[in-house]
């Protein structure tokens, strides 16, 4: 480390954006999972925000099926003041197999590998500068740094269990029942002996090499892993109501703008964002929530904790803690809750049903009539 410089300064960030996202669908059958919006941003960014912020600038992204959304929408990643290098995985075979296939990208240095769907509360400069300061250590250096929260179910997660010292003595994927209540955040710090350590394992029951045991093989092997246990909000994204939280969370940290235009019979109350180009008549938008650019909202109630992408239409509708994305109508709908709406989506009172609901849905779609 350049003395002086930020904690990041040499170290890399490999960033995985592959997966299908299976959770998230129907969205994901035509999207990534890590460019769906909170907050009228896509979830990635924040974590590109963040790296760019701890000083890193180095960053190869791994890419899937839907590599050319992600390249689209990130490009050399010269907007955040990063340079970064796509690395194609062709089949999902894992966290350690990402590491595996950015052995050239990754070369000897220190990284910080970062799940592309994880959103996280503490500063990631602050967990890369504990894992520089541990690394300064003349004797012990720790070869990896794991990030835990604490968590009531922690069935659907990576789980640790620490010794005494806080030293990291076992890790066990997705456990029935659970050892510890400290779930493994899709954060990790690494020197250069992870690569040893993603070559020796073997494939887990659900066929992937999983970073869980290429972990667990670092500790086997005598090598320090430290913890850092955070107390922050930590949303994995990958599924709708994780989703709605973390848009609930980051709605909260908006800065009030209005750029948009507000007729006098409109109310406009709290932390409210209203884009360029947005129309609000008739109607009352309650904070937190976001407006997009060219959003029209005509006769209707958008309440708190709401995210309507750029170029929607609503009329004559009631909605809150929902997040819809770009171009889509709501018309007549009545009021919608805890809903995420994908692109151009329709949700209108159809003339004559007489009580009937006529429906048009893509595979895995879900609807929850009142
Ligand atoms: C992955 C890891 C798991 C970790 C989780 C955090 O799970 O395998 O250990 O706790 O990310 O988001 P996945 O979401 O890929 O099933």
């Amino acid at each position: 480390m350049v003395v002086g410089a930020p904690a990041g300064c040499g170290v890399k960030a490999l960033v995985l954006c592959g997966g299908a996202g299976s959770r998230l669908r129907p969205l994901t059958h035509t999207s990534a999972k890590q460019l769906v919006p909170v907050a009228n941003k896509p979830i990635l960014f924040y974590g590109l925000e963040a790296i760019a912020e701890a000083g890193i600038v180095d960053v190869g992204i791994i890419v899937g099926d839907t590599r050319r959304e992600v390249m689209a929408a990130v490009g050399d990643g010269a907007e955040w003041g990063l340079r970064v290098t796509y690395i194609r995985q062709d089949e999902p075979l894992g966290l350690a197999h990402c590491v595996l296939i950015a052995r050239d990208f990754l070369g000897e240095d220190d990284f910080l590998m970062y799940l592309g769907d994880n959103l996280l509360e503490d500063r990631l400069a602050d967990v890369v500068a504990g894992f520089a300061a541990e690394r300064a250590q003349l004797e012990g250096a720790p070869a990896a740094m794991i990030l835990l929260r604490k968590v009531l179910d922690a069935r659907q997660f990576g789980v640790a269990v620490l010794d005494a010292d806080r030293r990291v003595t076992r890790l066990v994927e997705k456990p029935p029942e659970p050892p510890s209540d400290l779930a493994m955040v899709g954060i990790y710090l690494f020197d250069a002996r992870v690569h040893e350590a993603v070559a020796s394992i073997g494939p887990s029951g659900r066929g992937e090499l999983e970073i869980t045991d290429a972990i667990q093989w670092l500790v086997d092997a005598g090598h320090r892993v430290t913890a850092r246990e955070i107390t922050g909000w930590w949303i994995d994204t990958g599924k709708k109501d994780p989703l709605l939280e973390a848009n609930r969370l980051l709605l909260e940290e908006l800065e009030p703008r209005i750029e948009g235009i507000v007729d006098e019979a409109s109310s406009i109350e709290g932390r409210v964002v209203i884009e360029a180009g947005a129309s609000i008549v008739r109607s009352t938008v309650r904070g937190p929530a976001v407006i997009g650019a060219g959003v029209r909202v005509t006769d209707s109630f958008v309440g708190p904790f709401t995210a309507i992408g750029a170029g929607c239409e609503i009329t004559g509708s009631e909605i809150d803690h929902s997040v819809v994305l770009e171009g889509s109508r709501i018309v007549d709908a009545g009021r919608i809750v805890d809903s995420l709406l994908g692109r151009e989506v329709a949700v209108v009172r159809g003339e004559g049903r007489r009580g009937a609901t006529g429906l048009m849905l893509g595979d895995h779609s879900r609807v929850e009539l009142a």
